[in-house]
């Protein structure tokens, strides 16, 4: 047998291969995940970023409720055949708001990272209420439900959850004590449908895209 290498006695020796592969993959993952938590353009904010209004958050917890994650993500990867459909590619700061964020990979249908001003608001109430009726083809399920009062009862206590997980801009939270006051008069009247739409057409909408 030839003569034995540092190479064959690491792959002859299981637990001193567990070892090195463990050192190895550390310090990889150290170097490439810490600096994350430091970058100002992975923690602040993009500018023009807005949180969400109360009627966006409680249309954001409906959009998690009907699961339209489970077909759609909201993040537009940096390659061209995907900027070229969607616009911009997504960033991280445009996400500081968003607990807990819809990123997602199954894209049953398009990704919706962008969606945000490019239908009408009367375009999205017939879309959810039944697809078939603006896009013939579609296999997107109707969410025909929608159409009734949005539920504010939590509103304060959603705004106040947010407040203390989200981003705060020079350490404030994004909710004053009078936006969490006013959330239920903004709320008064408004459907489901109008605040999953409010939450769609704020979508993205910080960053402007040519398309
Ligand atoms: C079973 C999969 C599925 C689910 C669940 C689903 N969608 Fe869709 N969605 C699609 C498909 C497929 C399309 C493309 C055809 C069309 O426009 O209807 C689409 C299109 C869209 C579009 C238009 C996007 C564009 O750029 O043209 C929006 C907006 C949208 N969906 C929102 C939602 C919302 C909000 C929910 C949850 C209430 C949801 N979808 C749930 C499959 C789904």
């Amino acid at each position: 047998m030839a003569e034995q290498t540092k190479h064959d006695i690491i792959e002859s020796n299981v637990g001193l291969l567990i070892l090195l592969i463990v050192l190895v993959v550390s310090v990889g993952g150290l170097v490439e995940i810490v600096p994350l938590f430091f970058q100002k353009s992975t923690t602040e904010p993009v500018a023009g970023l807005k949180p969400y209004d109360a009627v966006q958050v409680v249309g954001r917890d409906i959009y998690v409720r009907e699961g339209c994650y489970n077909c759609h993500s909201q993040m537009i990867r940096p390659f061209r055949a995907e900027t070229e459909r969607y616009g911009h590619y997504s960033v991280a700061g445009e996400f500081v708001y968003d607990h807990p964020f819809q990123w997602g990979s199954k894209r049953t249908g398009p990704d919706l990272a962008r969606v945000g001003g490019r239908y009408s608001d009367e375009w999205h109430r017939i879309h959810l209420l039944n697809p078939r009726d603006v896009v013939p083809e579609s296999n997107m399920p109707a969410f025909y439900w929608l159409d009734r009062p949005a539920d504010a009862s939590e509103i304060e206590a959603k705004m106040r959850a947010l407040n203390l997980v989200t981003f705060k801009v020079d350490g404030k939270p994004p909710y004053s004590d009078a936006d969490i006051a006013g959330a239920r008069k903004a709320l008064e009247g408004k459907t489901e449908l109008d605040a999953l739409v409010a939450y769609l057409q704020g979508m993205g909408t910080a960053i402007k895209t040519a398309r």
